[in-house]
C-alpha cells in the first residue's frame, strides 16, 4: 500500500528555504512511529533537508534525483521516475511505502496513494511550497479527523484522506523487469 504523510498549513503550504514551517513534537513522534520499519520515498531536497542530509534510520529510504551522479548513501538512489515508480511498486507489495516529500514529489504521487495521513496546522506558516488543495480533488474523502490538539503552542488536527481511485502504477517493460527481478531475490 502507498501512503503519503507529511503536514500541512491552512494554505496547504508545507515547506520554506528547503525546511518544515512548524517545530511540532507531537507530529514528530505520530510520524517516526508511524514510518518506522516501513519504507519511504523521497525528492533529493527532502533527503538534504534531514540532519546532516541523512536517511531515515529504520526504514528502507528511496531516493529520487535526475542527476545520476547524486548518490547517497544508506539508500536507494534512482535517476528517473519510472525508476521511482518501480521501486515503490516492488516494496508496496511486500510493504507499505510511504511517500514522505517533498513538494515535488507529492503532486507527482499523491494520485497513486491510497491514503493520505495529513496533519493539518491551524495557522499561516508563510510557505513557499504547497500540496494541491485535497478537498477540492473528487477522488479524496476524509476518512477519519482527530479533535484539534495542542502541539507545543500550535494547534493541530490529525486527517486522513481516503483516494476513492487511486492511480495504478504502470511500468515500462524494462521497469517491470527489474521489478520482478527484485522480488525474486
Ligand atoms: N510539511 C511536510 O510534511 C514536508 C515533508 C517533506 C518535505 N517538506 C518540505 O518540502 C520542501 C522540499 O520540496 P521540493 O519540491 O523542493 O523537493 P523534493 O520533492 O524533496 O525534491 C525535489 C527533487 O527531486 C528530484 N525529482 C523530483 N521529481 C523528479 C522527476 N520526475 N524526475 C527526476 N527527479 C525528480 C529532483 O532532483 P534533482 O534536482 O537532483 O534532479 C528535484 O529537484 C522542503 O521545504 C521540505 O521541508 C515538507
Amino acid at each position: 500500500m502507498i501512503v503519503a504523510i507529511l503536514n500541512c498549513d491552512e494554505k496547504w503550504g508545507i515547506g520554506k528555504k528547503n525546511d518544515l514551517l512548524f517545530h511540532l513534537p507531537l507530529d514528530m513522534k505520530f510520524f517516526r512511529e508511524t514510518t518506522s520499519g516501513h519504507t519511504v520515498a523521497m525528492g533529493e531536497n527532502t533527503l538534504l533537508s534531514f540532519p546532516g542530509g541523512k536517511p531515515l534510520k529504520n526504514r528502507t529510504n528511496i531516493v529520487l534525483s535526475a542527476d545520476v551522479t547524486h548518490n547517497y548513501e544508506g539508500v536507494i538512489n534512482v535517476h528517473t521516475f519510472d525508476d521511482f515508480l518501480a521501486e515503490i511498486q516492488k516494496y508496496s507489495r511486500k510493504d507499505r511505502v510511504y511517500i514522505i516529500g517533498g513538494a515535488s514529489i507529492y503532486r507527482q504521487m499523491i494520485p497513486y496513494c491510497r491514503e493520505v495521513k495529513l496533519t493539518k496546522v491551524h495557522k499561516d506558516g508563510g510557505a513557499e511550497v504547497f500540496i494541491p488543495n485535497l478537498d477540492e480533488m473528487d477522488n479524496f474523502v476524509v476518512i477519519s479527523e482527530s479533535e484539534p490538539i495542542m502541539d507545543g503552542d500550535i494547534e493541530i488536527r490529525f486527517v486522513t484522506y481516503g483516494n476513492k481511485k487511486p492511480k495504478r502504477i504502470r511500468l515500462k517493460k524494462n521497469n517491470e523487469e527489474l521489478s520482478t527481478t527484485g522480488d525474486k531475490r
